[in-house]
């Protein structure tokens, strides 16, 4: 270990760290002083005093007010012939392969509680495919819609990168070519008690987690990937989260707005279910977009009602963005990128004095994540659309109940029987309107209206209002 990392760990009075130093194998040592090299020892006092001593609190901008955004339905006919404009602009991007698909999946996924990286659990209603076969069968479909090979790049995490390229390899990565599918693994912020410690996770190692979706950006620039997609000619990345099997992952609207509009960072908005909807919100302040998240926006403003009613800030953000790559550059381009922490009170495993691993009860430590939206207000330009919520967002949070497991899986089933119906298929409904026979589509061959008037054209599929057993189309 060197002097310096000796001096900053006696400086910042985190002596606690090495307290099983001796008893360390030559190999332990290694490990625990490359994790010790890795903190950001230059920031780590401000850090702590900030958001783990103190409670950050997020102070409201007083101009405050929701951000303008590009409806779902255009507003007139000028409105109407830019869409036009755009949707064709996009072919022409995506046929001169100038886009990449950005899946975030370095997240612990706490909540649905699986043993195994988000992107495995199964989540078709039929077929159980996975998130990741489910997505990389719409990659497929899209490249061959547009005469191209999509590159998908996937953050991973160091908890879940090896499982991750393991699943891909023993499914011969889903069809899609190897070398398009680029792994790279984002960084990890240490977790702290309540009195700024580092925590300790083994003897040898430091209670590490990933640093938050935020981390993205630096990590595409630090793992080669921004080097990558320049020399492959990508201009603009898709990007969308795992756990939503719904997004529309080649959105040629969307694509094509943010284009004309030279917008450097675009997000999806849905239209909020109510004020308080969890969700965060899209606002303006200074004229620049941010998002304030649903905890932190005052409840008179989550509140306030337009004069017709409706509400004032509806618009959420689901995650799901264009970012241009130029503007990844331009913001990494001195090798770190400063996004602010959002901390999270955590129950962490932790090795105490006597080196016993005690696992807490209630939440004993804070961790520190950074969100890919706070990119937002450093862009020069940005754009928003709106989405239809029905048709592009089924998280999957938790197993049961709102955003889980049950309810992404009855969306999809509704969002394919819709998509039959719009071609003119007929679908068995119940007295409550609820598609009856559980549907799946494939999205190998059907990843849009399109694809499914065609191939219901072409395989007689006309009539399902009989069916009651599962149909499985693909
Ligand atoms: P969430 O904030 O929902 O977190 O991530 P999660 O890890 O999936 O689930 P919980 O909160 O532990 O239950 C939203 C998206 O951002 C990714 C996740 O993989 C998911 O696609 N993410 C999150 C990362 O890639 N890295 C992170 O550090 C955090």
């Amino acid at each position: 270990m060197t002097n310096d990392i000796e001096n900053a760990i006696k400086s910042h009075g985190q002596e606690q760290v090495m307290k099983f130093w001796g008893e360390l194998s030559p190999e332990s040592k290694d490990k625990l002083t490359a994790q010790l090299e890795g903190l950001p020892w230059n920031r780590l006092g401000e850090l702590v005093e900030q958001y783990v001593v103190r409670r950050p609190v997020t102070d409201i901008p007083e101009d405050l007010v929701p951000a303008p955004y590009f409806p779902l339905q255009p507003a007139d006919d000028k409105m109407a012939a830019y869409y036009c404009l755009a949707r064709e602009e996009a072919e022409k991007i995506l046929r001169a392969g100038k886009v990449s698909l950005l899946t975030v999946a370095g997240g612990q996924g706490t909540r649905l509680g699986y043993d195994g990286p988000k992107g495995t659990y199964p989540i078709t209603p039929i077929t159980g495919k996975s998130l990741f076969q489910y997505f990389a069968e719409k990659i497929y479909r899209f490249g061959q819609k547009y005469g191209v090979k999509f590159t998908w790049y996937i953050m991973t995490s160091e908890l879940n990168n090896s499982q991750t390229i393991d699943f891909f390899k023993s499914n011969d990565f889903f069809g899609l070519d190897e070398d398009r599918v680029v792994f790279f693994v984002q960084g990890t912020m240490p977790a702290f008690d309540h009195d700024g410690k580092l925590l300790l996770a083994a003897k040898d190692s430091l209670a590490l987690s990933p640093d938050g979706h935020g981390g993205t950006l630096l990590a595409l620039k630090r793992c080669g990937c921004l080097d990558r997609m320049k020399r492959e000619g990508v201009e603009y990345l898709s990007y969308f989260q795992v756990d939503n099997p719904l997004v529309s992952i080649v959105n040629p609207l969307f694509i094509g707005l943010h284009a004309l509009e030279k917008s450097q960072m675009s997000a999806i908005m849905l239209a909020k279910t109510g004020p308080f909807e969890k969700l965060g919100n899209f606002c303006l302040s200074e004229g620049k977009l941010q998002i304030i998240e649903y905890s932190d926006l005052p409840d008179s403003l989550a509140e306030s009602r337009n004069p017709d009613g409706s509400l004032r800030f509806i618009a959420g953000s689901p995650a799901i963005h264009v970012i241009s790559r130029d503007f990844i550059e331009e913001l990494t381009a001195g090798g770190y990128l400063n996004l602010p922490w959002h901390r999270a009170d955590k129950k962490v495993a932790f090795l105490n004095d006597q080196g016993e691993l005690v696992t807490p009860v209630e939440p004993n430590a804070v961790k520190l994540e950074s969100f890919i939206f706070d990119a937002l207000p450093l862009a020069a330009r940005t754009m928003i659309l709106e989405a239809d919520r029905e048709e592009e967002f089924a998280p999957t949070k938790n197993k049961t109940g709102v955003d889980s497991v049950e309810s992404c899986k009855a969306m999809q089933i509704e969002r394919d029987a819709r998509r039959l119906e719009r071609t003119g298929v007929k679908v068995r409904r119940n007295a409550g309107g609820v598609a009856e026979p559980v549907i799946e589509l494939s999205p190998k061959f059907i990843a849009d209206d399109a694809d499914a008037a065609a191939y219901c054209r072409e395989h007689h599929i006309a009539d399902l209002s009989q069916n009651t057993e599962p149909v499985y189309i693909g």
